[in-house]
């Protein structure tokens, strides 16, 4: 455990302080690009550890590296059964991302082998496929909005073909996912209404699955069983949310600030051209400095963070950019270095909930990013849209460019 020899880290202080309200970091209202990690970078430089307000609940806003760790590794203390400071007693069930262990080792241990290196390895020709599909539809354009026309298609057409779903219904998911993540309060009504629907289309799904097996991931988890016994639909449906929600939005986020970088910093676009072997370390680089997960836990025993003092009940908020963007990680961590060494970034979270994910995401950049630059290795902004950024799952809602033709 790191203890912060910080006297900014004393609770009684720290709780006597305004606090920091959680919708003036992650709120509904839309920002300039990259705002949301300006006003963490600006936490942290404030301190190790915030006292906070999320909409009458209290939470604790962790900005230094070693203190955001440390929770991820102490998932007793730091449980997931809440993961956003604003809804410490949710209504709603994501497996598994809110279970704790002994059960959620369960699941890691069944929907571990689907997303390993070899079987994400053999999803590849599909990915590419996907992407060129993409790619020949929007190249000869000359713009586009990259985040619409390309970062949320490419990742949804790649979900509804591992879960067997006709292609046809992307736009549905796309609506649904915006519901959900985007409208403001991730357990508003709004969102509450959106999960409902999606796990009523899941429903189906899963009957016709049943009925007639096919060599999707629905097929293989109706046939899991933990300790014996075959797993609920309940439980399968909420498995299904959380893949929903974890796999199309933040590849296209990822997409979307690599993108917006790449367009505003031409040396950058440039150098990626002249020497395009470094496109594997540049996305380690975008994932480091555009992290936009911020994962919440709820403590389970009054404990110490940092020096801190933490009631049982509380929760506590650890944004990955914070993490990642803390010069005591990194060297020049303010700069985005395409070919930055030892880049150990924490994007992809840390402890046991660590994406399960990270293999198909780090493939699905690398084909979009490496594809998009071959073709249109020249962009830039189009200098009469605005862009904004949103908050809930912190994203882009659009990146207007365009290129010569
Ligand atoms: C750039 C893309 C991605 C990023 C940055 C990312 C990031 C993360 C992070 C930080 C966590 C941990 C959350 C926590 O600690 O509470 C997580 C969990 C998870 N991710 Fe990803 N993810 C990405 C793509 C994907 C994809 C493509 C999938 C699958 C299709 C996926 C599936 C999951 C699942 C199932 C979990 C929950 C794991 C658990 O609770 O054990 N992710 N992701």
């Amino acid at each position: 455990m790191t203890t912060v020899d910080d006297p900014r880290t004393s609770a009684s202080d720290l709780r006597s302080k305004e606090p920091v309200r959680f919708a003036d970091v992650n709120g509904a209202v839309k920002t300039p690009p990259g705002a949301h990690f300006a006003k963490f970078d600006q936490l942290r430089e404030q301190g190790p550890i915030h006292w906070g307000d999320a909409s009458g609940n209290p939470y604790w806003l962790v900005s230094d590296a070693d203190l955001i760790r440390d929770a991820f590794q102490d998932p007793a203390t730091y449980s997931n059964s809440a993961a956003t400071p604003d809804q410490p007693n949710p209504s709603y069930l994501w497996i598994p991302e809110m279970l704790d262990a002994p059960l959620h080792t369960k699941w890691r241990q069944l929907t571990g082998p689907l997303f390993s290196p070899g079987a994400v390895e053999k999803l590849k020709p599909q990915v590419h496929a996907r992407f060129m599909e993409i790619l020949d539809d929007v190249a000869p354009r000359g713009e586009c909005d990259f985040v619409a026309d390309v970062a949320l298609r490419f990742p949804n057409t790649i979900f509804l073909e591992l879960i067997g779903l006709p292609i046809s219904d992307a736009a549905l998911f796309q609506e649904w996912e915006f519901a959900i993540l985007h409208t403001g309060a991730m357990g508003g009504d709004e969102a509450v209404r959106a999960m409902n629907e999606v796990m009523q289309y899941f429903a189906g799904v899963v009957a016709e699955r049943r009925k007639s097996p096919q060599h999707d991931i629905i097929s293989q988890a109706i046939t899991w069983t933990i300790d014996g016994e075959k797993i609920s639909d309940e439980d399968l449906l909420a498995f299904c949310l959380l893949m929903f929600m974890a796999g199309l939005d933040t590849v296209a986020a990822q997409l979307s600030y690599s993108v917006l970088h790449l367009a505003t910093n031409p040396d950058d676009l440039d150098r990626l051209a002249r020497e395009p072997e470094l496109m594997p370390s540049a996305i380690e680089e975008f994932l480091r400095f555009y992290s936009f997960v911020t994962p919440g836990r709820k403590v389970m025993r009054d404990t110490e963070l940092g020096g801190c003092p933490i009631k049982q009940g509380e929760m506590v908020y650890l944004p990955l950019v914070s993490a990642n963007r803390d010069p005591k990680e990194f060297p020049d961590a303010d700069k985005v270095i395409l070919d930055r060494e030892n880049n150990r970034h924490m994007a992809f979270g840390a402890g046991p909930h660590r994406c399960l994910g990270s293999h198909l995401a780090r493939q699905e950049l690398l084909v979009g990013m490496t594809e998009w630059h071959k073709r249109i290795p020249k962009y830039r902004l189009n200098p009469d849209v605005p862009i904004t950024e949103h908050g809930g799952q912190i994203g882009l809602d659009n990146v207007p460019i365009i290129w010569d033709v």
